[in-house]
């Protein structure tokens, strides 16, 4: 019908589609980079696409990042997108499920926990987690040779996703939870994962068993938590470096303290929201160290200088010093620069909303507006491999990143002047702003929080197997799959590694 339904000149342009509910479904599902690409070439930057009955109108660019990112959130509405999916996980009273003003209480006790006084005594947790993985023959060697010089290969995927659990519950989650870490909670966290997909996210209410599962691993869940709660509260003063201990602490605004239920489904959460993200880019970041040796090298050789000490050896790190590793720090920027976890970041639109004429508009004169009842949509991945703004924008370039006279940095840097930017060269991402064509942390109110402590995770990890083995790639990284929440790299996603000698 829509060929031959007139269009209204007001609303962004919607894209052609064949099947009325299903809409773009398919395109958008498997490939949601190359959608958008096409779609911008046919559109512009801001169009609509049906997705299962819901009419989703993207803003591409930096332009487009602000307009969604940087909008009021009484209008571009982040519950009202996400509450169906992320409740039923976490549970109730958090993030999604109270009015934003709470869940910003919430996100300001979280950041408590993740003060520097705690990432700093993170860094030796997670050397001593990562170190301790793998030494263990049985983890670290999935396939391969057990010769200390011979080559083997493991999946990097499962390998990143268990260390990724082990440190985040050595340090965030807590002693009890490391400590538990077995059979029951991994299943727990399984079940509740399962529940957590692109088919929870379209249909909330399916009659299927693994919504039953993950409605029962989320009570269990909650009463293992509480019942750690419970236990500290009892236990009176509580010096802990976790989040457990720094929500106990926490009173809302209204001198109403957090429930136990409350810090349990914040753990949860807290769960959730990092460990697919730090194995995801860890599992990338390790692909492309593994392919480019001269990166894996330059690593090292980072290592070697700040840490070598006159008997051969390398010595611990401390929080600062890693946060002061500029080819480390690059490597994760890249990493995140080409492969963000999060393709799309969506808002619910719950009033008309004009498009900036200067994003995108029907006429010299006229506006767009989205209306009500629509989502909006940014995509990071999209401008963060615009080749307006970086120079071979699809290569793995560290050197864009540690050269800031370089001619891909200086692209960037003259994008950033000219949109108002700083450009900050420092630990983590690039630009706080809601504009700009850097964002895999998102912006705005809704940024991430765990930032400081994914850099720190994944900066102590690489830093810890580097120094432990080389890594190489028979075959180029693997293409995106996009059919989980989280970017991952498709199967096969082997590395082959081999022991330094002086292991
Ligand atoms: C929000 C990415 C790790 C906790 C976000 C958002 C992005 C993001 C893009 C914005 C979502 C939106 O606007 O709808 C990442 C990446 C990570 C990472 C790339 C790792 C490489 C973590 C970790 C934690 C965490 C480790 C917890 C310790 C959160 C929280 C929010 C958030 C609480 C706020 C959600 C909101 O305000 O609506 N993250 N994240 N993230 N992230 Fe992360």
């Amino acid at each position: 019908w829509q060929l031959i339904a007139p269009r209204d000149p007001s609303k962004p342009p919607t894209v052609f589609h064949w099947l009325p509910i299903i809409g773009s479904a398919v395109g958008y599902g498997n490939d949601p980079l190359n959608f958008f690409l096409a779609c911008r070439e046919k559109y512009g930057d801001v169009f609509t696409f049906i997705l299962f009955g819901r009419r989703v109108t993207v803003a591409l660019g930096a332009k487009g990042n602000n307009f969604v990112l940087g909008g009021k959130s009484t209008v571009l509405n982040a519950e009202d997108a996400y509450t169906h999916l992320t409740t039923p996980v976490f549970g109730k009273d958090v993030v999604y499920d109270v009015p934003n003003e709470k869940f910003m209480e919430q996100k300001r006790f979280v950041k408590v926990g993740l003060s520097t006084e705690n990432l700093r005594a993170y860094v030796g947790m997670i050397e001593d987690e990562v170190e301790e993985y793998m030494n263990n023959d049985a983890n670290f060697r999935v396939y391969g040779m057990n010769d200390i010089n011979d080559w083997g290969m493991f999946d990097v995927v499962s390998v990143l996703q268990e260390i990724t659990i082990l440190t985040a519950s050595r340090t965030l989650q807590g002693k009890e939870v490391r400590s538990k870490l077995d059979k029951t909670f991994s299943q727990l966290y399984n079940d509740l994962d399962g529940g957590f997909t692109p088919l929870n996210f379209l249909f909330p209410n399916l009659p299927l068993e693994s919504y039953r599962k993950r409605d029962r691993a989320n009570v269990k869940m909650t009463e293992f938590y509480v019942d750690i709660i419970q236990k500290r509260r009892q236990a009176g003063a509580d010096s802990d470096h976790d989040m457990i201990a720094a929500l106990i602490k926490q009173t809302y605004r209204d001198g109403t303290p957090l429930k136990d239920h409350e810090i349990a489904h914040i753990l949860i959460a807290l769960l959730m929201a990092g460990q697919h993200t730090s194995s995801a880019t860890g599992s990338w970041a390790l692909l492309h160290i593994a392919e480019n040796p001269d990166v894996g090298e330059a690593l090292y050789q980072e290592q070697v200088k700040y840490f070598g000490t006159p008997d051969g050896n390398l010595r611990s790190m401390t929080y600062e010093e890693l946060r002061e590793l500029p080819v480390l720090d690059a490597v994760i920027r890249e990493t995140l620069r080409l492969h963000p976890p999060i393709h799309s970041i969506m808002r619910y639109v719950r009033d008309d909303v004009s498009v900036p004429p200067s994003l995108a508009a029907p006429s010299k004169d006229g506006v767009f507006v989205v209306p009500k009842g629509h989502y909006v949509l940014a995509s990071p991945s999209v401008s963060q491999m615009d080749p307006r703004v970086w120079k071979d924008a699809q290569r793995f370039d560290v050197s864009r990143w540690t050269d800031p006279d370089g001619v891909a940095a200086q692209a960037f840097k003259a994008y950033a002047d000219e949109n108002g930017e700083k450009i900050d060269y420092g630990f983590g991402a690039v630009s706080k702003g809601t504009e700009s064509p850097y964002q895999p942390f998102g912006a705005g109110r809704h940024r991430c929080i765990g930032e400081q402590f994914a850099y720190l995770q994944l900066g102590t990890l690489i830093s810890t197997m580097i120094r432990k083995v080389e890594l190489r790639l028979k075959d180029p990284v693997p293409a995106h799959n996009y059919h989980t929440m989280i970017v991952m790299p498709k199967k096969p996603r082997n590395i082959l590694y081999r022991r330094r000698k002086f292991d």
